[in-house]
């Protein structure tokens, strides 16, 4: 690739790119896991009421069409020694029994009915019952779940993807079956290692033998179904890693989240005596390469950093191995291939700190958003108590944040079609970032051809490493306009 020569629109320099990337290459990253932007981070409370953006919103939908992807949030997680599976990093409440779950359900449709003068008017596309873990919900529950759906947006269609995550332990035949009646057609199953020594870090108890009792139910109840695996474990071995691939490929499983570990915060695994048990940062690099060469040979296709799914031998049995609420997101400005039309997908969240996220327009004037609900189920029960929406944290978008938020999306599918990139944008992605590619070029992890920017070899692996490039000078000055708002009304926020 032709190096050029420095361009005012370029947004780095070729030298800060190289810096950048010798630097952070071995240093392990935080925030692998379902990497946007900005990170919920640099969220803070909005200016604007939830009700007005939601007014606001109706307004955009007037002349945008809108597709929505629902998740409905639960908190509960069964208490672990160490504390959150020893690694988790996502907000979450301690189980105490029934009676807190059927206060939060309480809860859970009073906000439902909050959002009626607003959502009712959406298309569903797909739906996500996430966590937390809702397979501590009791059958009767599910139908229940799906009523407020169903309440909400005057009926479900038919064909949508709806699936709900849990964990191996908690599923047995009634609920499997309960799940299935109410209309759910998808299980995604946090299993994080099948070895059973090796899964005792987590503190959780859970064992191999539950993965596959409760993969044998999905088939018997024609569930679509997935498992979350990790690497990048505490003594994890290559062998160790293979094995639970095979494992799981063996058990006709029909799609697999392949995630790297996030070591992060306070969590156990990020103690020095942990750190020192993780593998290293080279050895997870030959594991993610170990692990496609497996999959790729296993008769699955790569379909993002970490998502795998079985190729299908019938039509029919596609849509058991897709996974429609991620995949519409990296695609949120859904365009016709003829451009006659343009279809924004957003994310509409409710229940305990799910995100909504609200691309409404791509005019520059007008607004686009993010935002979460409250992550202690005290301020959300409290917010719904006064009647407010139970929103906590959010962003508000510029026209930049929306293209690298479109940019982020892609990257996770390993490639960035720079030509629909212009389409949308009106940007030539190649120039701007020119000397990044020419670097990425000059290592090996990209090649590009008439449309695409192709990430490859260890370049995939470090995608979250050069979202964090890409993203670094406008999360600059996200931080400097904090600064500035802080010092102009004298409080301190952080
Ligand atoms: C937030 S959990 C919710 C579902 C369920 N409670 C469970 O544990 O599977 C969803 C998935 O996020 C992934 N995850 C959570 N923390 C992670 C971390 N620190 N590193 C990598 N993956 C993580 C795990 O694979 C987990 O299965
Ligand atoms: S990994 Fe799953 S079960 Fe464990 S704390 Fe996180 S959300 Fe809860």
């Amino acid at each position: 690739m032709a190096r050029a020569s420095a361009d005012a629109r370029q947004e780095f320099s070729a030298d800060f790119v190289r810096k950048f990337i010798d630097k952070e290459a071995f240093r392990r990253q935080s925030n692998k896991v379902l990497h946007g932007h900005p990170s919920p981070m640099h969220w803070k409370p909005l200016e604007s009421s939830t009700a007005q953006l939601l007014d606001e919103r109706a307004g955009y939908g007037m002349t945008t069409r809108h597709e929505v992807n629902l998740y409905v949030g639960t908190p509960f997680c069964i208490k672990t020694k160490p504390a959150r599976c020893g690694f988790c990093l996502f907000p979450s409440e301690d189980y105490e029994g029934n009676k807190g779950v059927e206060a939060y359900l309480g809860y859970l449709k009073r906000e439902f009915d909050m959002y009626k003068p607003y959502y009712s008017d959406d298309t569903l596309s797909s739906i996500y019952f996430g966590g937390g873990t809702p397979n501590l919900y009791r059958p009767e529950h599910y139908g229940r779940l799906m009523e407020y759906v169903d309440d909400l947006y005057g009926g479900i269609p038919s064909d949508i993807e709806i699936s709900l995550e849990g964990i191996p332990q908690l599923f047995n035949e009634d609920k499997i079956k309960a799940i299935s009646e109410a209309g759910i057609n998808r299980i995604s199953m946090g299993v994080q290692q099948l070895n059973d020594e090796l899964i005792k870090y987590s503190g959780r108890r859970q064992t191999r033998q539950q993965v596959f009792d409760t993969l044998e139910l999905c088939h018997k109840y024609n569930l679509a179904n997935s498992l979350d695996l990790i690497y990048g474990w505490p003594e994890q071995t290559m062998e160790n890693m293979l094995e639970d691939l095979q494992v799981a490929v063996d058990a006709g499983v029909h799609h697999i989240t392949h995630y790297e570990l996030n070591v992060a915060g306070r969590s156990d695994f990020a103690t020095p005596k942990n750190r020192s048990l993780l593998p290293s940062i080279e050895t997870n690099i030959e594991m993610y390469r170990a692990a496609n060469e497996f999959l790729t040979s296993a008769g699955f296709e790569q379909v993002t950093v970490y998502d795998w799914r079985r190729i299908p031998e019938e039509k029919d049995a596609a849509r058991l191995s897709s996974y429609d609420y991620e995949h519409n997101m990296h695609d949120f400005v859904h365009q016709e291939a003829d451009k006659s039309a343009t279809t924004l997908r957003q994310v509409c969240g409710i229940g305990y700190a799910a995100v909504n996220f609200h691309p409404n327009s791509l005019n520059p004037e007008d607004r686009n958003w993010i935002y979460m609900n409250q992550t202690s189920l005290k301020d959300y029960c409290d917010d719904i108590d006064a009647g407010r929406f139970p929103v906590g944290r959010g962003f508000m978008y510029s026209p930049k944040d929306v293209k690298l938020a479109w940019l982020f999306q892609s990257m996770q599918t390993m490639k960035i079609n720079f030509v629909q990139y212009m389409s949308i944008f009106n940007e030539n992605l190649l120039d701007t970032h020119r000397p990044l590619w020419d670097e990425l070029d000059q290592r090996g992890w990209l090649s590009i051809n008439e449309t695409e920017i192709c990430f490859e070899a260890a370049g995939q692996y470090y995608i979250p490493m050069l979202q964090s490039l890409i993203a670094s000078k406008r999360l600059d000055e996200i931080r400097a306009s904090r600064k500035q708002t802080v010092s102009n009304i004298a409080v301190v926020v952080e």
